[in-house]
């Protein structure tokens, strides 16, 4: 047996979601998303389509190309504090990082494919892909261990409520109108849920009051009273000096991130976190 097979991506994904933190952790049936599978040119693509566009939904097979390492154990982001198997679960961090999404499949022109909702990031190898067929795919009695267990909890309105300070309002109007990047309603549904300092939510404790939640290239300091939670202000998860350096150009949001700097270039005074510079 081989230890070892070479795999050739059939296309590549476009969509907005340029970093993690956009992208869901399934896709949204919600979002009015449209995204595109560029399959590769020169290697009979065309004909491979050919009896795919009757099909409502398509699989998607692909690769967490963005991941360095895997975990035998792994934190998922929704419900309480435990670590579970990766097989377990669905988590980006597996031995051969395999992704697998079933699609809305809205119209094929080519060796383009236009497709809704995704949970993938930009620039997404694909490997193959398949159509669903409820007959064979779909099994919605079937159990679901843990995660059913996650749901019934999530099904429960959300426990807490999230506010922005006027300050966090203007920068995060500021960020959505001159550069069309808004994470508020991802960071309002991750902290409405549970604003409690967790690694894979990219939350973490910053001095006895202030906590603080990583979006993507971006960062959201926050309070919690009781159930109220208070964001503070916006600020990019990267310094100034670092976003300037050779080499660095290819940091998501940088240039939204080096604007946003030159407007405000310290958390303002009221908003600023203990032991913070
Ligand atoms: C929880 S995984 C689920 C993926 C797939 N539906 C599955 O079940 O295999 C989805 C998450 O993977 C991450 N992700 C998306 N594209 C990625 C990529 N190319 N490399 C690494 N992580 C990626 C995003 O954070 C997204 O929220």
């Amino acid at each position: 047996m081989p230890t070892s097979l070479t795999l050739q991506p059939i296309g590549f994904l476009r969509t907005r979601q340029q970093v993690k933190f956009q992208a869901g952790h399934q896709p949204s049936a919600a979002t009015e998303e449209r995204n595109e599978l560029e399959l590769l040119p020169d290697c009979g693509y065309e004909d491979a389509l050919r009896d795919l566009a009757g099909f409502e939904r398509v699989w998607l097979l692909w690769w967490f190309h963005r991941n360095e390492n895997w975990r035998p154990l792994v934190l998922p982001p929704r419900g309480p504090i435990q670590r579970r198997g990766v097989f377990a679960t669905r988590s980006p961090h597996r031995p051969n990082p395999l992704g697998l999404t079933p699609v809305p499949l809205l119209g094929i022109a080519g060796r383009t494919l236009l497709l809704g909702p995704c949970d993938l990031v930009d620039g997404t190898p694909v490997f193959d892909l398949k159509p669903y067929v409820p007959s064979f795919d779909a099994f919605p009695d079937a159990r679901a261990g843990w995660i059913d267990e996650v749901d019934a909890a999530m099904s429960e309105p959300p426990k807490f409520s999230v506010t922005l300070t006027p300050t966090a309002d203007a920068q995060a109007t500021w960020l959505r109108t001159h550069w069309s990047i808004n994470f508020i309603p991802r960071l309002t549904e991750l902290l409405a849920r549970d604003p409690s300092p967790h690694r894979t939510r990219r939350i973490r404790k910053r001095g006895p009051t202030h906590a603080e939640i990583g979006c993507g290239a971006w960062l959201a300091v926050f309070t919690v009273a009781g159930t109220a939670v208070s964001v503070l202000a916006l600020k990019p998860a990267y310094p100034m000096t670092f976003l300037l350096r050779e080499g660095y150009q290819d940091i998501p949001d940088r240039d939204a991130l080096v604007a946003f700097l030159a407007q405000w270039p310290t958390p303002p005074a009221a908003d600023r976190v203990a032991g913070e510079p």
